[in-house]
């Protein structure tokens, strides 16, 4: 294969990355852009085996690199079939972690041999000045982003007794002086290692990444932890780009570039959603309101329950109906019921429309992807800005499984969550409420909405509930 078919197959494969993003932008076209993704990622690999054993010049290099795509891949792909949605954002995190790491290992191996890996360098030869700094970048990012996306695994699984794997935020007097102390030990090892190409430089200025990583994330809350995946992204985005100057490989270059500035682009639209400022989450933390997750359990206060069946008669005699999912309807994988149940009312006449909160659930996307697994019409499906001004008008609020995204305590100064954006739920002539207990939602926080005149709660698991809706409207 020639250089030069080398290079427009990368082009080729790029063009379907950035496809790929564009289709993912919007349920209609995301199946279209995931074919897109898959085609690139082919090309990518097939042209980069090519180009390795064209290189190495002998099948053993080739068999390296096929025995570490079929683990590799095969893992992944084991992974992505079995995992929960619910836990998805766990294995992103572990997605993460291994670009991280490999990264490190790339620019370890480009500066143990730089002849192997560095363009045309002859044994022995210094490595460029410019290439140096690329791998610096490369390794220190690689560093942080491996041992940051192990600890945000750890916090987000919730299983493991470590500390550091606790939601809990772990914090200590002098952090932020520490951080700044290590990461400025950091950036002059890698000054020393550019200047000087010392091996001793590198290692350390790896260590110490290893170090800053465990120790920006360990500030942040469970609460924050899916917009520090998010943001652990486009760290991983930026450290292949970095080692893909290092290795001379343009497509490396325009993926890692994709990955780190659209990861950027949704940390600052999930930080925005929660009302989080996006420096205080990428700086480990700095200047956020202690307990955040933890403030408030909920008052014993008397609230109007009701059952399915009652529900029911209210949703089967309305003409207008807004549902707002949540975290507990995917965790009761309700999803298809509710498909059902809205099928049902529209049969009737009544206008169903869904309310999508950008943060619902617990990562970007999980109410769309949900739906979209339900075969929901799209057209039924409305993003917040579309949606809030309808409320008002709306006869039925419908709520299931979801509690801070509708919570009207963001309203109220003072509030842990105030500021962030909400569905206007409580707007509407009507709300229920389908939770299985009182307990507070995702940020700790009571829910005014649940005590209002107008709001009936329909306590019991989110899947039982609807099916019951179901059976019981006429
Ligand atoms: P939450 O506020 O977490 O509320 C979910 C509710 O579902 C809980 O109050 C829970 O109450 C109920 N529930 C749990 N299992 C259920 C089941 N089987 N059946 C019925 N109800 C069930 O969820 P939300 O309103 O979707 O808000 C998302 C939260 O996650 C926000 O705080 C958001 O900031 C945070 N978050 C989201 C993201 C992204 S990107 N999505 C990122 C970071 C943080 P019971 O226990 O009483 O049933």
């Amino acid at each position: 294969m020639s250089l030069n078919l080398v290079t427009l197959l990368y082009l080729v494969a790029s063009v379907c990355f950035i496809q790929a993003l564009k289709g993912l932008s919007h349920p209609t076209t995301s199946i279209r852009g995931n074919l897109f993704g898959m085609s690139g990622m082919a090309i990518a690999a097939v042209t980069t085996g090519a180009l390795i054993w064209k290189l190495a010049g002998t099948p053993l290099g080739l068999g390296w690199v096929l025995l570490g795509l079929v683990v590799g891949g095969g893992y992944g792909a084991w992974r992505a079939k079995t995992v929960e949605m619910t836990k998805m954002p766990e294995l992103v995190a572990f997605f993460h972690s291994m670009i991280g790491l490999a990264a490190v290992f790339i620019a370890i191996a480009a500066v143990a041999e730089p002849s192997a890996l560095e363009h045309g360098l002859a044994k022995g030869e210094a490595i460029p000045t410019g290439n140096r700094l690329e791998l610096f970048l490369g390794a220190a990012i690689g560093a942080i982003t491996f041992s940051g996306s192990v600890i945000a695994f750890g916090k987000l699984s919730g299983t493991y007794k470590f500390r550091l794997f606790k939601g809990a935020p772990v914090q200590f007097a002098g952090q932020h002086m520490v951080n700044l102390v290590l990461g400025l030990a950091m950036l002059g090892c890698g000054v020393a290692f550019i200047a000087t190409e010392s091996p001793v430089a590198f290692g350390v200025m790896v260590a110490l990444s290893f170090v800053l990583g465990v120790l920006i994330i360990i500030p942040i809350g469970g609460a924050d932890m899916p917009v520090v995946v998010s943001m652990l992204n486009s760290y991983s985005g930026w450290a292949a780009a970095g080692i893909g100057f290092s290795l001379n490989n343009p497509m490396l270059i325009i993926a890692g570039s994709l990955v780190g500035s659209s990861g950027a682009i949704l940390s600052y639209i999930m930080c925005k959603a929660m009302n989080r400022s996006f420096f205080s989450v990428i700086l480990g933390g700095f200047g956020a309101e202690p307990g955040t997750a933890a403030a408030g359990a909920a008052e014993a206060r008397p609230v109007k329950s009701g059952s399915a069946d009652d529900a029911a008669f209210i949703l089967g005699n309305a003409e207008s109906v807004i549902i707002v999912p949540g975290y507990g309807l995917a965790v009761a994988r309700a999803q298809h019921a509710v498909k059902e149940l809205a099928a049902k009312l529209t049969h009737k006449g009544i206008s169903v429309k869904y309310a999508i909160h950008p943060v619902a659930g617990r990562m970007p996307g999980h109410m769309n992807v949900l739906l979209a697994e339900a075969e929901v019409p799209y057209d039924q499906v409305f993003e917040m800005d579309e949606i809030n001004g309808e409320f008002g008008q709306a006869d039925v609020a419908i709520i299931l499984g979801a509690n801070d995204v509708v919570n009207p305590a963001a309203l109220t100064k003072g509030s842990p969550i105030y500021g962030m954006p909400i569905l206007e739920a409580y707007k509407a002539k009507t709300v229920i409420v389908n939770k299985r207990s009182m307990a507070a939602g995702y940020a700790g926080l009571d829910n005014e909405l649940f005590y209002m005149d107008k709001t009936m709660m329909v306590f019991g698991d989110a899947k039982k509930v609807v099916e019951d809706m179901l059976k019981a409207v006429e």
